[in-house]
């Protein structure tokens, strides 16, 4: 059977980790997965992390199964942070969240739940737009769901600015049977987010067009705080009568590797939404029957208590402070060395990431000569730059230009 196949080529994030764990020079640099590393280049576990791990050893009395929902006080923990306490959905009991094994994870029980809700093309497939660009995995996660996948314009190369009018104008021609999915904040590649007054315009499109809005958030507190990030994901659930949200715990909690995240899903009333929900966990349960529990186990310690919250979003903001000071830092060290062109649009992008504008050719060089690691589409992992790396950045990338 397995004669008939041909190689995958390597994930183009995925594939970078290894080829830069591999490259034996002391000097090298890696811009390429988004994961958070601080000056020294190494990912910590946070403080608040820690204590709620060690509380969780002391505590934790079983390892029974979970059930397809995952943890209830994570769930409705982790939709208030993002949704916010007051949210009209949520005070009517229209929303309800299951745990899942990451971000990824949400966005996959997400992509068969809409391949079962939605009316369906004559091919039998749900259509997601996305915007161009996105990240690099939602096609293929969509698609490995059997949906059909199509773009919207988003960000412009030339003039490293957002495509907004050319966005409105595609979403104006998607119809109430399609699913939109949308970026919370800090898009992912681009950095380049909707204003509050564009989430605005894109939230009364919605309702025109009818269609589902899906928001991913992966990166809640990354760009400008907690509740700043949220303002599209409150705003829309508060004017639309669905909606589905996939977050992401991996970035702002630095749980990679524990994989949680959650599906949060909106319908117009509470018995609908029920029936709804029914299906998602159906979904769950065929997929992979029920989250892992220690990843929400800590971020529920956390968030359910003052202390811990408080020191969480302490650290969350050094990661942030760090990574706009890295913008910062990438810019002028890139105008002291001589590089050709504006790179003020990276102190303007939000998040993890910007495309740092160069071709896939000088991406290689980049790479083979200098040890700098990155997305071929030029997007790099701001965390990544340090007070000890970014002279050999700026000259590397000057030099190539
Ligand atoms: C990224 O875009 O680098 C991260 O979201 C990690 C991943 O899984 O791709």
């Amino acid at each position: 059977m397995f004669d008939t196949l041909t190689a995958m080529p390597a994930d183009p994030i995925l594939g970078l980790m290894t080829k830069y764990r591999d490259d034996p020079r002391a000097y090298k640099i890696d811009l390429g997965v988004g994961v958070y590393k601080d000056e020294i280049g190494h990912t910590p576990i946070l403080t608040c992390v820690k204590k709620a791990e060690q509380h969780r050893i002391d505590t934790e009395t079983t390892k029974v199964y979970i059930g397809p929902t995952g943890s209830a006080d994570f769930n409705l923990l982790l939709t208030q942070l993002a949704f916010g306490h007051d949210n009209p959905a949520l005070l009517a009991n229209r929303i309800r969240t299951v745990s899942t094994p990451g971000g990824t994870g949400a966005l996959r029980v997400a992509a068969d739940f809409i391949q079962r809700a939605s009316t369906r093309t004559s091919s039998g497939q749900a259509v997601i737009w996305v915007s161009d660009p996105t990240w690099a995995n939602h096609t293929g996660l969509f698609e490995a769901a059997g949906i059909i996948v199509k773009t919207y314009p988003y960000y412009d190369y030339d003039s490293k600015s957002l495509k907004f009018d050319e966005m409105k104008a595609a979403l104006t021609k998607v119809g109430p049977d399609d699913v939109v999915l949308l970026h919370a904040c800090c898009h992912n590649p681009s950095g380049m987010d909707l204003s509050t007054d564009q989430w605005d315009q894109i939230v009364e499109l919605t309702k025109d067009q009818g269609f589902t809005p899906l928001i991913d958030m992966a990166y809640q507190g990354f760009g400008d705080g907690i509740n700043e990030d949220a303002y599209g994901v409150r705003k829309m659930a508060a004017a639309v009568d669905t909606m589905i949200l996939c977050s992401s715990c991996s970035k702002n909690f630095g749980l990679y590797r524990e994989r949680i995240g959650a599906c949060s899903i909106m319908g117009k009333d509470s018995a609908s939404v029920n029936v709804a929900f029914s299906v998602l966990l159906y979904v769950v349960r065929c997929l992979y029957s029920m989250p892992p529990a220690h990843g929400a186990a800590i971020v529920e310690t956390i968030l359910g208590s003052p202390e811990l919250k408080q020191e969480w979003l302490d650290e969350l903001k050094v990661m942030r402070d760090r990574i706009n000071g890295n913008r910062i830092m990438l810019v002028n060290k890139l105008t002291e060395k001589g590089a050709p062109g504006n790179f003020d649009f990276i102190v303007q992008q939000k998040g993890m990431f910007s495309f740092l504008g160069v071709n896939q050719e000088q991406v290689a060089l980049l790479q083979q000569n200098n040890g700098i690691y990155m997305v071929d589409s030029s997007r790099i992992s701001i965390a990544g730059i340090g007070l000890t790396n970014v002279d050999h950045l700026a000259e590397s990338i000057a030099n190539v230009l």
